[in-house]
C-alpha cells in the first residue's frame, strides 16, 4: 500500500476539522483521527495506533493533553511510512516552557523526515467554540487576567489554510511559523465586538491570575488544568507575545482574515 494518507490527528477539533475539509475538498486522501472518529485513534490507548498509522504519508499533529506518548508515536507513525509532519503548537511555547507544546515541537523536529512547526497566537475561534469562554460569553460575563494588551489573535481557518499547505507543498520543511491576525485585539475588545454583533449585554472583568484560578476551581475545572490556563492567558497581559509576524501573508500570498469578519460569518454561535 501506498502511503500517502494525510493524518489529521485532533481530526474532530478546532483546527483539525477544518484541515480535513480542506484537504476532501481537494481530493486528497485524509483520514481524521480522534477517539470518535471512523478509524478510532486514543493517545492512551496504544492499540489504536496500528490501525490510525497504516498507510500515512503526512501527519498533523495536535498534541491534545498533557501525558501523552508523542514522542514514541511520531516514531512509530515515521516507521510507518509518513513523510512529514506538521505540529501544531502555539506562541510563547519556548518563552513560557509550555511542556505539552514543546513535546510536539520536539517529536516533529526529531522526527527524521519534513517537519513545519505552528505557533499560533490565540484562535479567534475560542469565541466560538471554546468550552469555557464560550458559555462565558452567552452568560454574560467574562472573566480573564489577560489585562489591556492586544493579543493578535488568529483565525483558525488561516491556520488550517497554512497547515494544509505545509502537508501538501514543498517549501515548508523546517520552518517554525508564527501565526498571527492582521491586529493585535484584547480580550475586552474581543468581548465587545461580540457583544455588539450579537445584540447580547456582556462584561468583561478583569481578575488576577490567583482570582481566575479561584473562579475556574468554582466552575468544576481541575486545578492543575486552571493554573495551566491562568499561564496561557497571562502570557497575553505580559505583553510578550503581542508583535504581528507576518507568517500567514507569507505562506498564503494574501493578508490574514481580520477579527470582525470572524464575528459577522460566525454569528449564529452567539445569538
Ligand atoms: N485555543 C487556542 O487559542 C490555542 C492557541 C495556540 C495553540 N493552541 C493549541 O491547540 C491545540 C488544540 O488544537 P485544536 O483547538 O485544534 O483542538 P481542540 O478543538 O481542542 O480539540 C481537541 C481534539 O483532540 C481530540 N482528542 C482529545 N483527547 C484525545 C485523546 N485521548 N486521543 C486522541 N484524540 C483526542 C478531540 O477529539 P475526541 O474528543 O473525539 O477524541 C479533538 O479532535 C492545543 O495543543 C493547544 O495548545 C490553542
Amino acid at each position: 500500500m501506498t502511503a500517502n494518507v494525510n493524518l489529521v490527528l485532533g481530526g474532530t477539533g478546532k483546527t483539525g476539522r477544518r484541515v480535513v475539509s480542506r484537504l476532501r475538498e481537494r481530493n486528497l486522501p485524509v483520514r481524521p483521527l480522534s477517539r470518535s472518529t471512523e478509524i478510532p485513534f486514543d493517545w492512551t490507548d496504544r492499540a489504536t495506533w496500528g490501525p490510525a498509522i497504516e498507510g500515512g504519508g503526512a501527519l498533523y499533529l495536535v498534541p491534545p493533553f498533557a501525558l501523552d506518548p508523542i514522542h514514541e508515536f511520531v516514531q512509530r507513525a515515521v516507521e510507518a511510512g509518513v513523510r512529514r509532519v506538521v505540529a501544531l503548537s502555539g506562541r510563547g511555547s519556548d518563552l513560557y516552557h509550555f511542556q505539552v507544546m514543546l513535546r510536539g515541537e520536539r517529536a516533529a523536529r526529531e522526527s527524521g523526515v519534513d517537519w513545519t512547526v505552528l505557533r499560533p497566537n490565540h484562535f479567534f475561534q475560542n469565541f466560538s467554540e471554546d468550552p469555557l469562554l464560550l458559555p462565558a460569553l452567552l452568560a454574560g460575563e467574562v472573566v480573564l487576567p489577560t489585562g489591556d494588551h492586544p493579543d493578535p489573535m488568529v483565525d483558525v481557518e488561516d491556520i488550517a489554510d497554512v497547515a494544509v499547505a505545509a502537508l501538501t507543498e514543498d517549501g515548508h520543511s523546517g520552518q517554525t511559523y508564527t501565526l498571527t491576525g492582521p491586529r493585535g485585539i484584547s480580550f475586552a475588545e474581543g468581548t465587545a465586538l461580540v457583544a455588539r454583533e450579537s445584540g447580547r449585554e456582556i462584561r468583561y472583568k478583569e481578575v488576577s491570575g490567583p482570582e481566575y484560578v479561584a473562579h475556574l476551581v468554582a466552575q468544576g475545572v481541575p486545578v492543575d488544568d486552571a493554573r495551566d490556563l491562568r499561564t496561557v492567558y497571562e502570557a497575553v497581559r505580559e505583553g510578550t507575545i503581542v508583535e504581528q509576524s507576518g507568517d500567514v501573508e507569507r505562506v498564503l500570498g494574501r493578508p490574514a482574515r481580520d477579527f470582525e469578519s470572524f464575528v459577522r460569518r460566525e454569528r449564529t454561535a452567539w445569538v
